[in-house]
């Protein structure tokens, strides 16, 4: 039984539940880095796919190592015909139920799901990453009404994501907005999703459960699914929406005690290194398409809930207006999370099982006193 001293916060706030070399997060300074490289530095100077590379070897790689892994990923995109399948046959309400679906029936194709050896983990994360990318974008496709392409092996990660999703080769400026997205949610320390990943791979379970496990986590409007609920609260008050209609929605939601989607954060008590991107990305990909009023509104949002609450917007509030302005589904936005964060969860799995001991945790125990007596039944 835990002592007072012992019991932890609620929510596990600032317990250190396991050890890891992968992720550095200083939430007073706003600090987040992978193996030691700076948030900032990577998002200007490095592609996912280095990221990828970097979170799965510690070290980010050299131009002939960064080349394997591109070919690697390609060898991998192709949805099979199983697959396929079903995801026509599922029913298309909900993105991240689909990629839960998809995710576990990708475990059961594999015949190599089972075996835990670290080349095949290191196999299957690859094509994890690459596979939940064709998913998604296959799914958002075909939901729009649009019959699944191949994918390009000439492509990297972000362009061929954003050709499977419409057809169409992006532009440089898309591409490179929706890499640098993927690279800001690549890997963020303990959320819940990589916890739930951790704790199912330290059961030895296989790599495709694990998974399963975290995209099930992701999905809630606390972790991943707050970056859809922006969007839905932006369209809620409305694009031409007066700057009093906004001010009024904000501040009736925090006088209410009501939580505004893409703010607030359990580790940063200053403003989170991945939405100084977003907002400059929002910003940007706004003027190109000529139409700045969600990213004006957000801004607006921001200060008030800044100057209001204290409230710093989180990884999800920038990157609605961003995906919404790339012209992608408000239903694709929390698979997307999971597109970039599958590089982050199997990281920590590898990093898990490479050095594992079962996460078996203990309850504050407050139910009735032990032992009660045991009525029968028909005196209860
Ligand atoms: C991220 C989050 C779950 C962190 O939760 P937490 O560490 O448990 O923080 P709490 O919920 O205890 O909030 C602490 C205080 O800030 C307030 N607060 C936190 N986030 C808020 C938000 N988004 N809107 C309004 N108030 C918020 C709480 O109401 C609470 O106020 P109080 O002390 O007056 O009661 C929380 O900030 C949240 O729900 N944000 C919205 C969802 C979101 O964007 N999730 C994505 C996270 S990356």
């Amino acid at each position: 039984m835990p002592t007072d001293e012992a019991k932890p916060k609620a929510g596990l706030e600032d317990v250190v539940a396991a050890t890891s070399a992968i992720c550095y997060l200083d939430g007073d300074r706003g600090v987040l880095a992978y193996f030691g490289y700076d948030i900032h530095d990577l998002a200007r100077g490095a592609s996912f796919e280095e990221v990828c590379y970097l979170l799965w070897h510690g070290r980010l790689p050299n131009r002939a190592e960064l080349g394997d892994l591109q070919s690697q990923l390609a060898a991998e995109r192709a949805l099979s015909e199983p697959v396929l399948r079903l995801m026509k046959q599922l029913p298309a309400s909900d993105g991240m139920d689909m990629l839960r679906t998809l995710t576990s029936a990708l475990g059961q194709y594999d015949p190599q799901a089972g075996d835990n050896s670290p080349q095949a983990n290191y196999r299957k994360a690859v094509r994890l990453t690459a596979q939940i990318a064709s998913i998604v974008a296959t799914y958002g496709r075909m939901k729009a009404g649009g019959g699944p392409i191949q994918p390009d092996p000439a492509l990297g990660h972000a362009a061929n994501f954003l050709y499977l999703l419409s057809g169409d080769r992006p532009s440089a400026l898309a591409t490179r907005a929706f890499d640098i997205a993927l690279v800001l949610h690549a890997d963020h320390e303990l959320n819940a999703s990589t916890f739930a990943a951790r704790v199912a791979a330290a059961t030895l379970t296989d790599l495709y459960s694990a998974t399963v496990g975290a995209i099930g986590a992701l999905k809630g409007p606390l972790h991943g699914g707050a970056n859809a609920d922006v969007m839905r609260l932006l369209i809620e008050i409305g694009q031409d929406a007066p700057a009093e209609k906004i001010d009024e929605a904000i501040r009736g939601k925090l006088a209410r005690k009501v939580k505004i989607p893409g703010f607030g954060h359990r580790v940063y008590r200053t403003e989170d290194p991945r939405a100084t991107h977003l907002r400059r990305m929002s910003k940007e990909l706004g003027e190109k398409a000529g139409n700045t009023r969600w990213f004006e509104m957000s801004r607006r949002i921001e200060t008030l809930a800044t100057g209001e609450k204290k409230l710093h917007p989180n990884v999800d509030f920038y990157s609605a207006s961003t995906y919404y302005t790339l012209g992608i589904d408000i239903d694709l936005f929390t698979p997307i999370f999971a597109v970039s964060r599958i590089s982050g969860w199997t990281a920590h799995c590898l990093e898990q099982y490479a050095n594992n001991r079962l996460i078996r945790p203990r309850t504050d125990y407050i139910g009735p006193q032990h032992p009660q007596p045991l009525q029968p039944l028909d005196q209860r």
